[in-house]
């Protein structure tokens, strides 16, 4: 959108919506009729509730980002929309969700780049007035309203008829993930993954010492090569992108998920620690390695510039030659 150079611009930003039912009693969550949730065996519950799709237009500037646009939307349209955030830098991973159907932050998604010229008229179903099922409130939305400002587009606000639209951008929670609320993924499964494969340095303990007795305070120096051979894994910000691209992630039940994996390659290539076997035992199981199928989609979304993809291929080789 070169041409809108720093004007005023109008957008809209539909997001799929969903409310959890409240958790029902420790009677029925007990019940001996109650089903698994999945044929791995997994207790994990995917909380039911309402979901809806809902519409803001508001006035935004081309370079705003998509949190810019969703922290407008809560101040002054709907305070019940959730979504997580916390740096707007891109350095914190706690904002991943799907923008258009890919897996991205919201605070590095400029509206400009993710803004598509399709109809309003989806055939989706709309909800006017919108309702909080949660709280049976009812707010005083109008989904097409401009009344909503991001604070770029309010230091410079033209009249809102005289402003273009850019076009819709569509968000949705990050695949693979079990919804809790809106755009709030419950992340807890690829924590557990991550914890499950000790994410920590793993040394004898002993320190060297030197000829006179002295702790060996240069033990741990590293040569530049090897710490070229983890550091960009050492950048993993958690975010979970790459585990929302990957068609065998789902939840990580069958597959202990690409993050992990680079957690424990990051460990695994760094000289200092001295796991790599148990490591390697670790991920040689049927969730483990074995189960990625090289389809590479989890490189492209990694905001941390890890070529993910390669590294699974990098731990398939040497979980092979051990
Ligand atoms: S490897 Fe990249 S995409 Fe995956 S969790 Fe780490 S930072 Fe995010
Ligand atoms: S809010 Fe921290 S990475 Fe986007």
């Amino acid at each position: 959108m070169g041409g809108l150079g720093s004007a005023t611009v109008t957008i809209t930003i539909r997001v799929n919506r969903f409310a959890p039912r409240p958790e029902r009693s420790e009677h029925h969550a007990d019940s001996r009729f109650r089903k698994a949730s999945s044929p791995f065996g997994s207790t994990r519950k995917r909380p039911r509730g309402r979901q809806w799709r809902q519409e803001y237009t508001l006035r935004a500037h081309p370079h705003d980002t998509v949190l810019d646009c969703l922290l407008a939307i809560k101040r002054t349209l709907d305070p019940t929309l959730a979504f997580r955030y916390s740096c707007a830098h891109g350095m914190c991973g706690s904002d991943a969700v799907a923008v258009n159907g890919t897996p991205t932050l919201l605070c590095t998604a400029k509206i400009c780049d993710y803004a598509r010229q399709d109809s309003l008229d989806d055939g989706f179903r709309r909800t006017l007035p919108t309702a909080d099922p949660a709280s049976g409130t009812r707010s005083p939305i109008k989904p097409g309203s401009t009344t909503a400002m991001s604070p770029a587009a309010a230091a410079s606000a033209a009249p809102a008829s005289s402003t273009p639209h850019l076009g819709v951008i569509e968000l949705a929670p990050l695949p693979g993930f079990a919804v809790q609320r809106d755009l709030i993924a419950d992340i807890d499964p690829m924590l557990e993954q991550i914890k499950r494969l000790q994410p920590y340095l793993q040394a004898d303990g002993v320190l060297a010492t030197t000829h006179d007795g002295k702790a060996d305070v240069l033990e741990y120096l590293q040569k530049p090569e090897q710490l070229a051979k983890y550091e960009l894994l050492s950048n993993c910000i958690v975010c979970g992108l790459c585990e929302g691209s990957c068609p065998v992630f789902a939840g990580g039940e069958a597959f202990i998920g690409p993050a992990a994996l680079v957690v424990a390659s990051r460990f695994i290539n760094d000289s200092r620690d001295d796991a790599t076997q148990p490591r390697l035992d670790a991920i040689d199981t049927a969730d483990g390695i074995a189960a990625c199928q090289s389809v590479r989609a989890c490189s492209r979304p990694c905001p941390r510039g890890i070529d993910v993809g390669e590294e699974m291929w990098q731990l398939t080789t040497a979980v092979r030659e051990r």
